[in-house]
């Protein structure tokens, strides 16, 4: 695997890859270019993007870059962890190619002027609503990043569902031509959703924050179970986050899969999602569930 940093580096390297062609017998730019960005400080939910598209993918570029531009005033962004040596050898072992690894002044040079922005529903409820501009600082990266690799497929996690969403509706809407591939959220053993964050819990906060992946697990049996009722849903996982007193609810909503608009009946896709404090760590978690009838 090789580390680069500059922008025109990583597209000649691409751009080589492309053109080569996969082979005797193979069409010339037949090689198709997985990508998987990532702001590092890796787990296995990053690697499990890693694998899935090593398994779809001839070339695997990989990105770690810690954006600025998503995080909101005194938000986590001096303190995100950062370990490009651990990162490196993670993606290298998951057999990524190539592992990008711009600087700020290489993403954003003076003068950047330019953002991207998917406005309306999907922006505006759930995480949208308590970080704003952060969705408009993920589509300027992303849409940067398609460009610059400008991959066949893109690979995120559903534990950020709502990201998911916004960049699909964001490569639909600018016409990007890129597919974006949901993989399942990983988690550990106690069930909470592997994240970068999670290191920032003490012991105590990670103890409660089983009650997040606790709570969704129940209402996904009671789902199952018949229950239909958004509102009687949406009290049930609130009653045992909130039954921690480490936790405090940020949103928990039960919203329409594909719009996150709030459903007062439960029926096709349907999603429970929550943000949560824990100290001064903010956690995210969902489970999307197909209803019939
Ligand atoms: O999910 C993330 O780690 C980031 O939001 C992403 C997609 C790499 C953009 O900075």
């Amino acid at each position: 695997m090789e580390i680069i940093s500059s922008i025109p580096e990583l597209r000649r390297r691409i751009e080589a890859f492309r053109a080569g062609g996969a082979g005797p017998g193979t069409e010339p730019g037949s090689l198709s270019v997985g990508f998987v960005p990532t702001m590092g400080w890796l787990h296995n939910g990053h690697l499990a993007l890693v694998r899935t598209a090593r398994k779809a993918d001839d070339l695997v570029v990989v990105s770690i870059f810690v954006n600025p531009i998503q995080f909101g005033p005194g938000e986590d962004y001096d303190r995100y962890p950062r370990d490009l040596e651990r990162d490196a050898g993670m993606t290298s072992a998951a057999e990524a190619d190539l592992l990008f690894v711009p600087s700020t002044a290489e993403m954003y040079p003076v003068g950047h002027s330019t953002t991207v922005e998917v406005v309306g529903g999907l922006t505006g409820h759930l995480c949208g609503a308590s970080r704003p501009g952060h969705f408009r600082g993920v589509t300027t990266v992303v849409a940067k990043l398609l460009n610059i690799v400008r991959p066949r497929r893109a690979y995120f996690g559903w534990k950020d569902a709502q990201q998911l969403l916004v960049v699909r509706r964001m490569v639909r809407d600018l016409n990007l031509g890129v597919e974006i591939v949901g993989v399942p959220t990983v988690r550990e053993p106690d069930g909470l959703a592997m994240s970068s964050r999670n290191g920032y819990l003490s012991g105590q906060e990670r103890l409660a924050a089983r009650a997040i992946p606790r709570s969704l697990e129940r209402v996904r049996f009671m789902i199952q179970n018949g229950e239909r009722d958004a509102a009687t849903i949406r009290r049930e996982a609130a009653g045992i986050v909130a039954a921690e007193p480490l936790l405090a609810i940020d949103y928990l909503a039960v919203v329409d899969g594909n719009t996150l608009e709030e459903i007062e009946r439960i029926r096709g896709t349907v999603m429970v999602a929550l943000a949560v404090h824990a100290g001064k760590t903010r956690l995210i978690d969902n489970i999307r569930m197909e209803v019939g009838g």
